[in-house]
């Protein structure tokens, strides 16, 4: 490189005018005037500066190569910072000057680039192409911010967690399984003819050991592989920033993490989120049929059931027949216009993927309820008013059935309507405490019960007895925080004493030697001295989806994986040689075929 670049594209303002400056980076655009004038718009991860060359006053080494210019090329200019004739732009950082270049030093030409990293061209080229030329995709101004709030994210939980006694300590990738609930990646030995690592889901047990080893605060920021079907906000392959803290309550470990989001928004945005608050999970569901409520409208739940049992409506009945029936109602207010018979029909299919019957709809008018159910509701119209607010014009949606189905199918509705309607808030940041989580939760399909967070949460000092009289309505030491109504991070105060774990796995089924095979080391290492602890996990990669404004996880991901998981650019996964597979002892058997 013969030109040393002085300056970043994104830097220089009118202060700058009359400085001989360097500048290297992409070429994001070209004019040529014709007139004698070029100008050509420098481009790095900072920003764009307007280069002008005057090609009639130019050695002829550079006209030439300024006239070869193409979109891409890698340059470096030297020049003189001047104020733009005419007009600044404004819509540009540097918009007040321009660079007169005096010389030009063309680092690499670029072949005809597939893609280009414009801004308002990235939503017409198709993802899959955007990840497969990911380094061309990644210059674009948009994701270079992200990559760098992505660092802020981590510096400010690096600098805040440090300021609270955290030490970061890595524990490792090749380990035995973990037991967070989705597949494992599996990595076979090569030392071990038929045996297998597993890829962390996350460092659950080896943070709990640090505690027991006396570490008192641990931090990581830490990569966790789950073998599940990505999704909007999920990946295969993500990042926690991984907490654990020793001789701590529940309400410590609130106060701390509350703090660390508060710091995280005001670093970032400059925005004060204060105190949060606390929900409980069955506050939570009864209000909202979800564990991580969407506080930034209204639209609650009731329950109705009392009222509807004295309807002669033949859907309620059934329904309050059903073990644990019920009757849900929200209150759509000004829904008499907003919703038309259309959307309240789609409503009605909508439940169905939940498993609920349907929508039941009435309109509220001065004198009753009108269209849909009205006339079996006249009995309980005044109850119902008053339980749920009802002015004329609203609407109200019902659901009928198990409270398991009713609640999912009214928690998933409500976030619908509120979308249609418009009703979200989008400046708004509402965070939310939900704890209070049942210990376990009973699966039909296996007859067992499993647990809500994971096995190693502890139930609440006063629920412990309820482990052997009834496991069902045992409250754990569990919490997650939601933001936005999404889950931005989970954990739990953890059991620290042998005999409480053991009970805890026979309740999800393990047999003592079950326990043993798997986590033996665990039960083990709780005998020699383990402190009271607890910890949490956040989503780093869902924190930053929040900050930057983005609703795809593979926006904040500098090489994410596709809905199926490939990788576009390296194209993994691939095969690998035979002989690879002869080492690892393994034998790769042909899918079989489909049948016709
Ligand atoms: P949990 O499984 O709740 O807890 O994960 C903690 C947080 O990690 C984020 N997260 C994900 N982000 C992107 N893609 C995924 N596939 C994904 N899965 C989870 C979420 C979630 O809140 N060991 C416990 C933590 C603990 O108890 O301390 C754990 O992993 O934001």
């Amino acid at each position: 490189m013969r030109l040393k670049r002085t300056h970043m594209c994104g830097e220089l303002r009118a202060e700058h005018a009359g400085q001989t400056v360097t500048l290297a980076g992409w070429v994001n655009t070209y004019r040529d005037q014709g007139k004698g004038l070029m100008f050509v718009d420098l481009r790095d991860r900072t920003g764009l500066t307007q280069i002008v060359f005057d090609l009639e006053d130019a050695d002829e080494g550079i006209v030439t190569a300024a006239r070869a210019l193409r979109r891409e090329d890698v340059v470096a200019v030297r020049g003189s910072v001047r104020m733009r004739d005419g007009k600044p732009n404004v819509n540009l950082a540097t918009g007040a000057i321009e660079v007169m270049g005096v010389d030009l030093e063309v680092l690499n030409k670029t072949a005809t680039p597939p893609i280009l990293p414009d801004e308002h061209e990235a939503s017409k080229i198709a993802e899959e192409k955007r990840l497969q030329y990911r380094y061309i995709d990644l210059r674009r101004t948009r994701m270079q911010q992200i990559l760098r709030t992505r660092y802020q994210v981590s510096k400010i939980a690096r600098d805040y967690f440090g300021e609270h006694g955290f030490t970061e300590i890595e524990t490792p990738f090749l380990i035995k399984t973990t037991p967070e609930g989705a597949r494992d990646f599996i990595v076979p030995s090569r030392m071990f003819p038929g045996q297998w690592y597993a890829l962390p889901q996350s460092p659950q047990i080896f943070k709990q050991i640090l505690m027991i080893a006396g570490c008192d605060r641990y931090l990581q920021i830490v990569r966790c592989f789950r073998d599940e079907d990505p999704r909007a906000d999920r990946q295969a392959e993500f990042t926690q920033i991984d907490l654990e803290l020793s001789f701590v309550d529940r309400d410590d470990i609130l106060e701390i993490m509350g703090g660390f989001a508060r710091r995280l928004w005001k670093g970032v945005l400059d925005y004060d989120i204060g105190q949060i608050p606390v929900m409980s999970y069955h506050h939570a569901m009864e209000t909202y049929g979800i564990d991580r409520p969407d506080l930034r409208f209204g639209l609650e739940i009731h329950d109705i059931s009392d009222l509807a049992r004295t309807c002669d409506f033949r859907v309620f009945s059934e329904a309050l027949a059903k073990t644990r029936g019920v009757v849900k109602a929200i209150r759509v207010p000004g829904g008499a216009e907003s919703l038309t018979r259309k959307i309240t029909d789609g409503y009605s299919e909508f439940v169905k993927i939940f498993g609920a019957g349907g929508v039941p709809t009435v309109k509220v008018t001065e004198s009753g309820f009108e269209t849909g159910i009205a006339k079996f509701l006249d009995p309980i119209g005044d109850a119902l008013r008053d339980r749920l607010g009802l002015k004329a014009g609203d609407v109200v949606l019902f659901t009928a059935d198990t409270w398991a189905v009713a609640t999912k199918a009214m928690g998933e509705l409500r976030n619908r309507v509120g979308r249609d309607l418009d009703l979200i808030d989008r400046t708004a940041w509402k965070f939310v405490w939900v704890v209070d989580f049942p210990m376990f939760e009973f699966d039909e399909e296996s007859g067992r019960w499993v647990a809500l967070h994971h096995p190693f949460t502890a139930p609440m000092p006063d629920e412990a007895h309820r482990l052997e009289s009834d496991p069902g309505a045992c409250i754990s030491a569990g919490y997650d925080l939601v933001c936005n109504g999404s889950e931005i991070a989970g954990g739990s105060i953890r059991i620290h004493d042998q005999d409480t774990q053991g009970k805890v796995f026979g309740l999800l089924g393990l047999t003592p030697e079950d326990a043993e095979t798997k986590f033996g080391f665990l039960l083990n290492a709780l005998k020699y001295g383990a402190p009271p602890h607890g910890g949490i996990a956040f989503g780093l990669d869902r924190l930053v989806m929040h900050l930057v404004g983005t609703d795809n996880i593979r926006d904040v991901i500098a090489f994410p994986k596709t809905q199926t998981g490939q990788d576009l650019m390296t194209q993994a996964p691939g095969p690998v040689d035979d002989h690879q597979l002869v080492e690892l002892h393994v034998r790769s058997v042909a899918p079989e075929p489909t049948p016709a």
